[in-house]
């Protein structure tokens, strides 16, 4: 449906930018939701600390996409960088939410990002979203980062929790991380390479946000990744073969865990196989469902 206006947090960052050049595109219009103050006129001002939205600055709004939060991947996790992680999804998505309830005309819809990290590390098991959460720091953010919307679905909004795979684009996000060595053939799966890794391209994933947006049924968890999840050690290959180089270099775990602490199991070594099942079942359709056309694609000069 075009012509919605559409409010965004987290707009500055890998996923938030892209989204809005394509809900532009399409001919939405995007109101930046942002933390630091504005000049005025431009974007809205939001503090995720209260909550305190400007509401008049922000006006009508038929939907907020919500995507803000500390990044996961940006470094080593200390007890700050932990608490911040932790702070930016559930209490300030609960508070962002209740602002949005006492709106006095608050939006239809709310879509609402979370990750698929919820699931803990499963191994094998095939996951979708009637699946339960798992265990662990990350699934324990993710579980609050969802129970935080409940202010929005108690108001009357139709909420999303789009669950999140890995994001891919050499634009940004781990794929900009991992070309570098890749590029110089020093590439290889991490550990054994028989965690599942779900994904996306980012292409899909602005696809599944417009699809998300429009008016229609679906609501609760949505699992937004390729219904085509891949081991690690099938990635990192698919990665190498887009690339031309060879992958061949495993990063045992040992070495990731001195490197990344405690990030390694919860980020790199953890097993998540997800299949989107909602999508489908809504009839959505990837343009890249399998992971070697995705990143040839991707990576084509
Ligand atoms: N990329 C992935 O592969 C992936 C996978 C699973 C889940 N996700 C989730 O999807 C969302 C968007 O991902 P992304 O890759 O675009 O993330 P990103 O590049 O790290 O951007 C997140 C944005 O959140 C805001 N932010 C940063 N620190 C914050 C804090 N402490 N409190 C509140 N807001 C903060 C910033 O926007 P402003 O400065 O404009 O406020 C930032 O640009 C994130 O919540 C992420 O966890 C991403």
């Amino acid at each position: 449906m075009p012509g919605m206006r559409i409010a965004i947090t987290g707009g500055s960052g890998f996923v938030g930018r892209a989204a809005t050049a394509d809900l532009q595109q399409a001919g939405h219009s995007v109101v930046q939701l942002v933390r630091q103050q504005p000049v005025p006129g431009g974007d809205v001002h939001w503090d995720p600390a209260t909550g305190a939205i400007d509401a008049t600055a922000l006006g009508h709004v038929d939907a907020v996409l919500h995507l803000a939060g500390e990044n996961v991947a940006g470094g080593r996790w200390s007890t700050a960088r932990k608490r911040r992680i932790q702070d930016s999804r559930g209490p300030a998505t609960e508070r962002l939410c209740t602002a949005l309830a006492a709106l006095p005309r608050p939006p239809r819809v709310l879509v609402s990002a979370s990750a698929t990290g919820i699931y803990g590390d499963r191994g094998d098991d095939e996951l979708d979203e009637r699946s339960q959460p798992g265990t662990g720091f990350l699934a324990d953010v993710a579980r609050a980062w969802e129970a935080g919307t409940r202010p929005a679905r108690d108001a009357g909004l139709r909420v999303v929790q789009l669950r999140l795979g890995m994001v891919l684009d050499p634009s940004g996000g781990a794929l900009r991380k991992m070309l570098p060595p890749f590029r110089l053939g020093l590439g290889g799966r991490l550990g054994s390479g028989r965690q599942w890794t779900s994904w996306i391209t980012l292409a899909d994933l602005l696809r599944v946000i417009r699809f998300v947006l429009a008016p229609g049924e679906l609501s609760g968890p949505v699992l937004a990744v390729a219904p085509e999840p891949v081991t690690n050690a099938q990635f990192t290959a698919a990665l190498g073969r887009a690339l031309g180089r060879p992958a061949f270099l495993p990063v045992p775990e040992f070495a990731l865990r001195l490197l990344f602490g405690e990030m390694a199991d919860a980020l790199l070594l953890a097993s998540q196989r997800c299949r989107p099942q909602e999508l489908l079942q809504a009839g959505f359709r990837f343009e890249q469902p399998a992971i070697g056309p995705a990143l040839q694609r991707l990576l084509a000069r």
